[in-house]
């Protein structure tokens, strides 16, 4: 480290405790009892070529019994600068909740066992995949355009002290993948986790690839590092995700909605079981010249346990994506999302990647989802190029109306925009003692799981 280096590390050091040394109850209450706060991750060290897919256990997150409103995260540098996908790809994040057994010191996940230990359990979301996609919230490159605001009067309930068992607390996980693609010789292939890049013929846990493994998560694993250009230097940069999360506190009016995840590999039509293989590859089409087509089209089906209103909807996929939508038995469409590709080079714009996903937000109990019914799961890619690690999600927010419990829901305005809390949320700043805390804090090195537990 020259001594310019070495002072500018240090000021940005001060700059940090400055910028970051604010009050820790950044939280600002609105009239109508919005809350919300910024919180950032543990600190994610990188360098040209490198993967960081860490686990962060006990992230800072608001407490209590809460509807969540919104949660949206984008990747920052120390200055607390936006940083483009272009220099750190955000393959994804994804937030789980867990109980985790109150005074035991020093616990480890341990992916061999997953959640499902005596000292941890993994308090997931409502379904449906038998193993893998947990999440409450999570998503990609498309974090900083996708609306994630959930409607009034619905909300995400987390929290309730009735729900946690005895003897156990409620905290919550991260799993964060970055790529970092400065200097890369195929950024894009970096990004597609292909694994002539990465130059890997084991994963995670030194298992041989298959030979017709060509890419996806086994070969972007945490510490690989893909092919960057001759004489790229080596330039450590540390980055975090900082991430917003909007809640009110519990009460009667809101209407707690289910998170349900559909995956386009999901198997269950064939096999009778949800195993959700999260990644699939899109070929090269050899017919599209002709038929000037160059749609890949995937489906998969799977059914609710529950009757319920559609309050949310919006996809997840990788570059190369053209679109997906959700469809009834009858083939109504249930919610149809498209990805938005960035222009320029700018963050929250970069050409060629996906910037956002639209969203769906049906006028209340004018989507509803029959128990039982066969839904099916549309994910379309552009087959003009081969891709692989690609992915095929669809993020759902039901009401259930199966117990016709307090029975929703005043009608709002037509608009198809949520009915947020209004309010511009005020400058809200992230402090210092979320910053060492997590530095102080033991990062687990899990390596592969992805966002599969
Ligand atoms: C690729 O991996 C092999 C075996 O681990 C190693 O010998 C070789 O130097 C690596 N090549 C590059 C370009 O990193
Ligand atoms: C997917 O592509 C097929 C074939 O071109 C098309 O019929 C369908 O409407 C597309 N679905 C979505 C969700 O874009």
């Amino acid at each position: 480290m020259s001594a310019a280096t070495r002072s500018l590390a240090f000021s940005v050091a001060i700059a940090l405790s400055v910028i970051y040394a604010c009050d820790t109850e950044a939280v600002v209450t609105l009239e109508n009892r919005l809350k919300s706060k910024v919180f950032l991750s543990p600190k994610i060290t990188l360098h040209p070529g490198s993967v960081s897919n860490k686990f962060y256990y006990d992230v800072e997150f608001p407490k209590g019994h809460i509807a969540i409103k919104s949660f949206n995260a984008e990747v920052v540098d120390e200055a607390g600068d936006p940083v483009s996908l272009q220099e750190t790809y955000l393959h994804h994040w994804v937030a789980v909740r867990y109980y985790y057994r109150k005074g035991v010191k020093n616990i480890k996940y341990n992916a061999n066992l997953g959640f499902q230990q005596s000292n941890f359990i993994l308090a997931g979301n409502d379904g449906i995949c038998d193993n893998g996609l947990p999440q409450f919230f999570g998503l990609g490159s498309e974090t900083r355009k996708t609306s994630t605001d959930v409607p009034d009067p619905y909300g995400i309930e987390v929290g309730n002290p009735l729900k946690v068992p005895d003897g156990y607390e409620e905290r919550w996980m991260f799993n964060i993948h970055a790529i970092d693609t400065r200097g890369a010789v195929d950024a894009m292939g970096c990004t597609e986790c292909r694994c002539d890049l990465y130059n890997v013929t084991v994963d995670a846990y030194g298992r041989p690839l298959k030979p017709d493994y060509v890419g996806g998560l086994y070969c972007c694993y945490d510490g690989t590092q893909c092919k960057v250009k001759n004489g790229v230097e080596s330039v450590e940069r540390n980055v975090y995700l900082k991430y917003t999360v909007k809640w009110v506190d519990w009460s009667d009016s809101i209407v707690p909605v289910k998170v349900y995840i559909f995956d386009v590999t999901d198997t269950w039509q064939h096999t009778g079981i949800h195993d959700c293989l999260i990644e699939y590859d899109v070929e090269k089409s050899t017919t599209g010249v002709a038929t000037n087509d160059f749609t890949s089209t995937r489906r998969s089906s799977g059914i609710l346990p529950i009757d319920g209103d559609v309050v949310y909807g919006v996809a997840h996929q990788h570059s190369g994506g053209i679109g997906s939508a959700l469809y009834g038995k009858d083939g109504r469409v249930i919610c149809s999302s498209k990805p938005i590709y960035g222009q320029g080079k700018s963050a929250g714009d970069e050409a060629g990647y996906i910037v956002g996903m639209s969203t769906c937000y049906p006028k209340p109990g004018s989507v509803r989802i029959v128990k039982g019914e066969a839904l099916t799961l549309e994910s379309n890619y552009s087959s003009e190029k081969s891709h692989t690690g690609v992915m095929g999600l669809f993020y759902i927010l039901v009401a259930d109306s199966s117990s016709n419990f307090n029975a929703p829901v005043q009608i709002h305005e037509e608009s198809k925009v949520p009915t947020v809390w209004g309010v511009a949320v005020l400058g809200l700043a992230v402090c210092a003692a979320v910053l060492v805390g997590y530095q102080r804090r033991k990062q687990n090195e899990d390596g592969y799981l992805s966002i599969a537990t």
